[in-house]
């Protein structure tokens, strides 16, 4: 028996770097052995902040052979695209009407988006959490795992559902709980900002073996270790992190050599990324078996859209019911 339903949303990014990987992708996964796990790639969302329309299309495809390689089961998992089970632009509506204007503009993650582009506040993006609000009480969800800046989000959620339940003296909607997946912050190749293909510090699962190496041996390290001859400090040192994940094996031999500069920052590199390439090995090799048949990626989508469609159209009939629309 599992424990329940597991819904999260990514929007379409196209292909994932080590930070998706450890940060949601991992998570994903596991989370499918104790839960029903709905997982879907949140396409309108995205178009609340694009600014020149970027292949979507692509993106999604992308996204989801990432998620598949890894380890995502469309057999048992819902994995879907957001708007191919339009009843959720539906149920967004409905609730925009149990959503007070304020508690929008008040939210942080608005108040930052608003920041970043000044010249797009447009009215999606104000309604963004109503829309990730219709996401999750769509599917009749109990756990949403997300990182902690999606936090607002899900209280809001949280008091969409109270307000709906006790307006319309229903109990229509569940009040979702959420997961916080939070992992150690994944640095980028810069070893400063967290990794993201917008800043270009990332390194793709996808890459190829040689790729990988060499965007390893661009990663800065403990930058007081400045000649080869230096101790360095591992705790400092992002490369090292990133040892503690991939090297479980070397990683208390790099401690140990790194710190009485027996390994240089070089050799150390090389290691880190032979041992990410053997790591990513199976993922790779899955991930060209399905991306050899173009359509596979789309039949698994539209799959999982029917599936959802079918718990959809069921809420949605209880919501518009409630609210007495005839
Ligand atoms: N807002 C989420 C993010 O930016 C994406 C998202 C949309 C989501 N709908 C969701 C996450 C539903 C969890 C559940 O990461």
């Amino acid at each position: 028996m599992k424990k329940g339903r597991v819904f999260s949303g990514a929007r379409p990014t196209g292909r994932q770097h080590l930070g998706n990987y450890l940060g949601a992708i991992k998570n994903y996964v596991a989370l499918q052995d104790d839960y029903d796990c709905v997982y879907c790639i949140v396409d309108l969302h995205a178009l609340t902040t694009m600014d020149e329309f970027e292949d979507l299309r692509q993106n999604t495809a992308e996204m989801a052979l990432d998620w598949l390689a890894a380890g995502i089961r469309p057999a048992e998992t819902i994995m879907f695209v957001q708007s191919h089970v339009p009843q959720v632009t539906e149920l967004h509506t409905i609730l925009s009407m149990f959503t007070p204007l304020g508690k929008l503009t008040d939210l942080p993650t608005f108040k930052e988006k608003v920041a970043q582009s000044p010249h797009n506040v447009n009215y999606g993006l104000v309604g963004y959490p109503v829309l990730m609000a219709a996401d999750i009480v769509l599917y009749k969800t109990d756990v949403v795992p997300v990182g902690v800046d999606q936090a607002s989000h899900i209280e809001f959620t949280r008091e969409i559902v109270r307000t709906f339940n006790f307006r319309t003296k229903r109990q229509a909607l569940i009040e979702p709980q959420m997961k916080n997946t939070e992992y150690p912050k994944v640095l980028g190749t810069d070893g400063a900002q967290k990794m993201g293909k917008s800043l270009n510090n990332h390194i793709e699962l996808a890459a190829t073996p040689a790729e990988t190496q060499a965007k390893v041996m661009t990663m800065v390290t403990d930058p007081q270790r400045q000649r080869r001859t230096d101790p360095g400090r591992p705790e400092v040192c992002n490369v090292f992190s990133l040892h503690k994940t991939f090297s479980p094996n070397d990683v208390a031999m790099i401690d140990s050599q790194c710190r009485s500069a027996g390994i240089g920052c070089v050799d150390c590199k090389k290691l880190l990324a032979k041992n990410i390439n053997a790591h990513l090995e199976p993922f790779r090799a899955k991930r060209a078996e399905i991306a050899s048949d173009h359509q596979q990626v789309w039949n698994v989508l539209r799959d999982g859209a029917k599936r959802a469609t079918a718990i959809a159209e069921r809420t949605l009939a209880e919501v518009k019911d409630a609210v007495g629309l005839p």
